[in-house]
Protein backbone atom coordinates (compact mmCIF):
# COMPACT_ATOMS: atom_id res chain seq x y z
CA UNK A 1 0.00 0.00 0.00
CA UNK A 2 1.03 3.60 -0.74
CA UNK A 3 1.23 5.75 2.26
CA UNK A 4 0.10 8.57 0.14
CA UNK A 5 -3.09 6.95 0.30
CA UNK A 6 -4.98 8.20 3.51
CA UNK A 7 -8.16 9.63 3.11
CA UNK A 8 -9.51 12.42 4.59
CA UNK A 9 -11.38 10.70 5.97
CA UNK A 10 -9.22 8.37 7.89
CA UNK A 11 -6.34 11.10 8.87
CA UNK A 12 -9.36 13.19 10.84
CA UNK A 13 -10.07 9.75 12.80
CA UNK A 14 -6.57 9.88 13.65
CA UNK A 15 -6.23 13.41 14.60
CA UNK A 16 -8.86 12.56 16.86
CA UNK A 17 -7.61 9.79 17.87
CA UNK A 18 -4.05 11.77 18.98
CA UNK A 19 -5.59 14.40 20.84
CA UNK A 20 -7.80 11.87 22.45
CA UNK A 21 -4.83 9.95 23.71
CA UNK A 22 -2.38 12.76 23.92
CA UNK A 23 -3.65 16.14 23.70
CA UNK A 24 -2.10 17.12 20.31
CA UNK A 25 -3.60 18.79 17.60
CA UNK A 26 -2.56 18.30 14.52
CA UNK A 27 -3.70 20.87 11.81
CA UNK A 28 -4.29 19.72 8.36
CA UNK A 29 -0.48 20.16 6.99
CA UNK A 30 0.57 16.90 9.13
CA UNK A 31 -1.50 14.73 6.91
CA UNK A 32 1.66 13.60 4.23
CA UNK A 33 3.79 13.27 8.18
CA UNK A 34 0.72 10.71 9.27
CA UNK A 35 0.49 8.52 6.58
CA UNK A 36 4.05 8.83 6.54
CA UNK A 37 5.05 7.69 9.95
CA UNK A 38 2.16 5.26 10.11
CA UNK A 39 2.62 3.23 6.95
CA UNK A 40 5.03 0.64 8.14
CA UNK A 41 2.37 -0.37 10.64
CA UNK A 42 0.22 -0.91 8.33
CA UNK A 43 2.11 -2.89 6.35
CA UNK A 44 3.05 -4.82 10.10
CA UNK A 45 -0.45 -6.17 9.80
CA UNK A 46 -0.92 -6.77 6.32
CA UNK A 47 -3.76 -4.36 6.38
CA UNK A 48 -5.35 -2.75 3.18
CA UNK A 49 -5.87 0.71 4.75
CA UNK A 50 -5.73 3.40 7.39
CA UNK A 51 -9.06 2.98 8.29
CA UNK A 52 -8.46 -0.88 8.88
CA UNK A 53 -5.17 0.37 11.51
CA UNK A 54 -7.46 2.36 12.97
CA UNK A 55 -9.93 -0.07 13.84
CA UNK A 56 -7.27 -2.37 15.00
CA UNK A 57 -6.16 0.20 17.02
CA UNK A 58 -9.45 0.88 18.86
CA UNK A 59 -11.14 -2.81 19.57
CA UNK A 60 -9.67 -2.69 23.02
CA UNK A 61 -7.60 -5.84 22.55
CA UNK A 62 -4.14 -4.08 20.77
CA UNK A 63 -3.23 -1.65 24.25
CA UNK A 64 0.53 -2.07 22.91
CA UNK A 65 -0.06 -1.14 19.78
CA UNK A 66 -1.94 1.97 20.81
CA UNK A 67 1.19 3.18 22.58
CA UNK A 68 3.35 2.65 19.93
CA UNK A 69 1.28 4.47 17.36
CA UNK A 70 1.39 7.42 20.16
CA UNK A 71 5.15 7.10 19.99
CA UNK A 72 5.17 7.19 15.96
CA UNK A 73 3.15 10.63 16.47
CA UNK A 74 4.73 12.74 18.60
CA UNK A 75 7.39 14.41 17.73
CA UNK A 76 10.66 14.12 20.19
CA UNK A 77 13.26 16.65 18.84
CA UNK A 78 15.56 17.81 21.51
CA UNK A 79 19.11 18.31 22.36
CA UNK A 80 21.93 18.64 25.30
CA UNK A 81 21.87 22.43 26.65
CA UNK A 82 18.80 23.61 24.31
CA UNK A 83 17.80 27.26 24.75
CA UNK A 84 21.15 27.43 27.27
CA UNK A 85 19.85 30.39 29.58
CA UNK A 86 17.29 28.36 30.83
CA UNK A 87 20.41 26.46 32.42
CA UNK A 88 22.03 29.81 33.76
CA UNK A 89 19.38 30.36 35.70
CA UNK A 90 18.40 26.89 36.72
CA UNK A 91 21.97 27.23 38.40
CA UNK A 92 21.26 30.85 40.04
CA UNK A 93 18.17 29.44 41.26
CA UNK A 94 19.65 26.11 42.81
CA UNK A 95 22.64 28.11 44.04
CA UNK A 96 20.39 30.49 46.03
CA UNK A 97 17.49 28.19 47.01
CA UNK A 98 21.43 26.21 48.82
CA UNK A 99 22.13 29.24 50.16
CA UNK A 100 18.49 30.26 51.48
CA UNK A 101 18.54 26.68 53.08
CA UNK A 102 22.09 26.39 54.99
CA UNK A 103 21.30 26.39 58.47
CA UNK A 104 17.49 26.65 58.11
CA UNK A 105 14.79 23.44 58.56
CA UNK A 106 15.09 22.41 55.13
CA UNK A 107 18.61 22.33 54.94
CA UNK A 108 18.12 17.89 54.38
CA UNK A 109 15.12 18.08 51.36
CA UNK A 110 16.54 17.55 48.24
CA UNK A 111 16.17 20.42 45.12
CA UNK A 112 13.76 18.75 43.00
CA UNK A 113 13.40 19.64 39.22
CA UNK A 114 10.99 17.90 37.09
CA UNK A 115 11.74 18.17 33.35
CA UNK A 116 8.01 16.89 31.84
CA UNK A 117 8.19 16.40 28.79
CA UNK A 118 11.67 14.78 28.21
CA UNK A 119 11.91 13.32 25.31
CA UNK A 120 15.56 11.11 25.03
CA UNK A 121 16.81 12.47 27.65
CA UNK A 122 19.10 15.14 26.99
CA UNK A 123 17.02 17.60 29.12
CA UNK A 124 17.12 15.99 32.37
CA UNK A 125 20.91 14.80 31.58
CA UNK A 126 21.79 18.63 31.24
CA UNK A 127 20.17 19.45 34.02
CA UNK A 128 21.54 16.83 36.51
CA UNK A 129 24.82 17.96 34.93
CA UNK A 130 24.41 21.40 36.46
CA UNK A 131 22.65 20.33 39.29
CA UNK A 132 25.72 18.13 39.99
CA UNK A 133 28.27 20.97 39.68
CA UNK A 134 26.43 23.12 41.88
CA UNK A 135 24.92 21.54 44.46
CA UNK A 136 27.35 18.41 44.17
CA UNK A 137 26.83 16.15 46.87
CA UNK A 138 24.06 18.28 48.54
CA UNK A 139 20.79 16.19 48.06
CA UNK A 140 19.10 17.19 44.71
CA UNK A 141 16.97 15.00 42.34
CA UNK A 142 15.69 14.76 38.89
CA UNK A 143 11.83 13.51 37.92
CA UNK A 144 11.89 13.02 34.22
CA UNK A 145 8.81 11.91 32.07
CA UNK A 146 7.32 11.56 28.91
CA UNK A 147 3.99 10.52 27.41
CA UNK A 148 6.48 8.15 24.73
CA UNK A 149 7.28 4.61 26.13
CA UNK A 150 10.14 4.50 23.26
CA UNK A 151 12.14 7.84 23.82
CA UNK A 152 12.05 6.99 27.75
CA UNK A 153 13.74 3.69 26.51
CA UNK A 154 16.42 5.50 24.94
CA UNK A 155 16.44 8.20 27.59
CA UNK A 156 17.49 5.07 30.11
CA UNK A 157 19.95 3.99 28.13
CA UNK A 158 21.91 7.44 28.48
CA UNK A 159 24.11 6.49 25.38
CA UNK A 160 24.08 9.09 22.68
CA UNK A 161 26.02 9.74 19.34
CA UNK A 162 28.92 11.81 20.18
CA UNK A 163 27.98 14.47 17.93
CA UNK A 164 25.06 14.96 20.24
CA UNK A 165 26.99 17.05 22.56
CA UNK A 166 27.94 19.73 20.56
CA UNK A 167 26.07 21.86 23.14
CA UNK A 168 27.77 19.71 26.28
CA UNK A 169 30.51 22.06 27.88
CA UNK A 170 33.79 20.49 27.68
CA UNK A 171 34.70 20.30 31.34
CA UNK A 172 30.67 18.89 31.59
CA UNK A 173 31.77 16.09 29.09
CA UNK A 174 35.34 15.13 30.92
CA UNK A 175 33.17 14.62 34.08
CA UNK A 176 29.73 13.83 33.46
CA UNK A 177 30.30 11.84 30.37
CA UNK A 178 32.65 8.05 29.34
CA UNK A 179 33.51 8.38 25.89
CA UNK A 180 32.98 5.36 23.99
CA UNK A 181 36.16 3.06 23.58
CA UNK A 182 36.46 -0.05 20.61
CA UNK A 183 32.90 -0.82 19.43
CA UNK A 184 31.58 2.04 21.27
CA UNK A 185 33.50 5.02 19.40
CA UNK A 186 31.52 7.94 18.72
CA UNK A 187 29.35 7.03 21.18
CA UNK A 188 29.32 8.88 25.00
CA UNK A 189 27.13 7.88 27.98
CA UNK A 190 26.16 9.70 30.76
CA UNK A 191 28.35 8.75 34.13
CA UNK A 192 26.67 6.06 36.24
CA UNK A 193 26.66 8.49 39.43
CA UNK A 194 24.59 11.13 37.29
CA UNK A 195 22.06 8.67 36.14
CA UNK A 196 21.30 7.52 39.73
CA UNK A 197 19.93 11.20 40.12
CA UNK A 198 17.62 10.79 37.57
CA UNK A 199 14.34 8.81 37.54
CA UNK A 200 12.15 8.17 34.49
CA UNK A 201 8.80 7.56 33.91
CA UNK A 202 5.90 7.46 32.04
CA UNK A 203 3.41 10.49 32.47
CA UNK A 204 0.58 12.05 30.48
CA UNK A 205 0.60 15.36 30.88
CA UNK A 206 -2.96 15.26 29.13
CA UNK A 207 -4.68 13.45 31.99
CA UNK A 208 -4.64 13.74 35.95
CA UNK A 209 -1.16 13.36 37.12
CA UNK A 210 -0.20 10.44 39.13
CA UNK A 211 -0.57 10.75 42.98
CA UNK A 212 3.09 10.28 44.30
CA UNK A 213 4.84 12.60 41.67
CA UNK A 214 5.80 15.54 44.82
CA UNK A 215 6.35 18.78 44.30
CA UNK A 216 9.16 20.57 42.36
CA UNK A 217 11.34 23.70 42.54
CA UNK A 218 11.42 23.91 39.00
CA UNK A 219 9.35 22.69 36.14
CA UNK A 220 10.58 22.20 32.73
CA UNK A 221 7.86 22.48 30.53
CA UNK A 222 9.57 22.88 26.67
CA UNK A 223 8.62 22.39 23.54
CA UNK A 224 5.65 20.53 24.49
CA UNK A 225 2.77 23.10 24.81
CA UNK A 226 2.90 23.86 21.06
CA UNK A 227 1.11 20.80 20.32
CA UNK A 228 -1.34 21.46 22.32
CA UNK A 229 -4.72 24.11 21.54
CA UNK A 230 -5.48 27.03 24.35
CA UNK A 231 -7.83 24.54 26.19
CA UNK A 232 -5.54 21.56 26.66
CA UNK A 233 -2.35 24.15 27.41
CA UNK A 234 -4.64 25.70 30.22
CA UNK A 235 -5.55 22.58 31.57
CA UNK A 236 -1.83 20.78 31.53
CA UNK A 237 -0.36 23.66 33.34
CA UNK A 238 -3.17 23.90 36.00
CA UNK A 239 -2.29 20.49 36.77
CA UNK A 240 1.70 21.25 36.67
CA UNK A 241 0.94 24.39 38.98
CA UNK A 242 -0.35 22.37 41.77
CA UNK A 243 3.36 20.11 41.89
CA UNK A 244 5.36 23.42 41.97
CA UNK A 245 6.14 24.74 44.85
CA UNK A 246 5.33 28.25 46.19
CA UNK A 247 8.31 30.22 45.40
CA UNK A 248 9.03 27.91 42.34
CA UNK A 249 9.99 28.10 38.55
CA UNK A 250 7.99 26.79 35.57
CA UNK A 251 10.37 27.11 32.11
CA UNK A 252 8.84 26.76 29.09
CA UNK A 253 10.57 26.78 25.10
CA UNK A 254 11.13 30.43 23.91
CA UNK A 255 8.65 30.11 21.42
CA UNK A 256 5.68 29.18 23.67
CA UNK A 257 3.56 31.72 25.72
CA UNK A 258 1.58 31.85 28.68
CA UNK A 259 0.05 34.69 28.74
CA UNK A 260 -3.84 32.84 29.84
CA UNK A 261 -2.42 32.13 33.44
CA UNK A 262 -0.91 35.59 33.92
CA UNK A 263 -2.99 35.74 37.25
CA UNK A 264 -1.36 32.81 38.44
CA UNK A 265 1.92 33.36 37.61
CA UNK A 266 4.69 35.90 37.55
CA UNK A 267 6.77 36.43 34.16
CA UNK A 268 10.63 36.42 35.32
CA UNK A 269 11.88 36.83 31.71
CA UNK A 270 10.16 36.00 28.53
CA UNK A 271 9.79 31.99 28.78
CA UNK A 272 10.45 31.71 33.45
CA UNK A 273 7.70 32.27 35.47
CA UNK A 274 7.52 32.10 39.06
CA UNK A 275 4.61 30.96 41.39
CA UNK A 276 3.76 33.16 43.79
CA UNK A 277 4.56 31.99 47.40
C1 LIG B 1 9.78 18.34 21.01
S1 LIG B 1 9.94 17.29 22.40
C2 LIG B 1 10.61 18.42 23.60
C3 LIG B 1 11.71 17.79 24.43
C4 LIG B 1 12.38 18.73 25.45
N1 LIG B 1 11.45 19.19 26.45
C5 LIG B 1 13.03 19.89 24.75
O1 LIG B 1 12.57 21.02 24.89
O2 LIG B 1 14.04 19.68 24.05
C6 LIG B 1 8.23 17.11 22.89
C7 LIG B 1 7.99 15.89 23.77
O3 LIG B 1 6.69 16.00 24.36
C8 LIG B 1 6.16 14.70 24.47
N2 LIG B 1 4.69 14.79 24.64
C9 LIG B 1 3.75 15.11 23.72
N3 LIG B 1 2.52 15.06 24.25
C10 LIG B 1 2.69 14.71 25.56
C11 LIG B 1 1.78 14.48 26.64
N4 LIG B 1 0.46 14.60 26.49
N5 LIG B 1 2.31 14.11 27.84
C12 LIG B 1 3.64 13.97 28.00
N6 LIG B 1 4.53 14.17 27.02
C13 LIG B 1 4.07 14.53 25.81
C14 LIG B 1 6.60 14.01 23.19
O4 LIG B 1 6.57 12.61 23.32
C15 LIG B 1 8.01 14.58 23.00
O5 LIG B 1 9.00 13.73 23.50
Amino acid sequence: MEHSAISQGEFARFQRFIFDMAGITMSDSKKALVSGRLAKRVQHFGLPSYDAYFKLLTDGAHKEEVQLAVDLLTTNETYFFRENRHFELLREFAISSAEAARGSLRANAPFRVWSAACSSGEEPYSIAMVLADVLGGAPWEVTASDISTRVLERARAAHYPMERATHVPQDYLRRFCLKGIRDQQGTLLVDRALRQRVSFRQVNLNTALPGDLGTYDIVFLRNVMIYFNGDTKRQVVTRILQRLKPGGHLFIGHSESLQEMGDVLRPVIPSVYRKPE
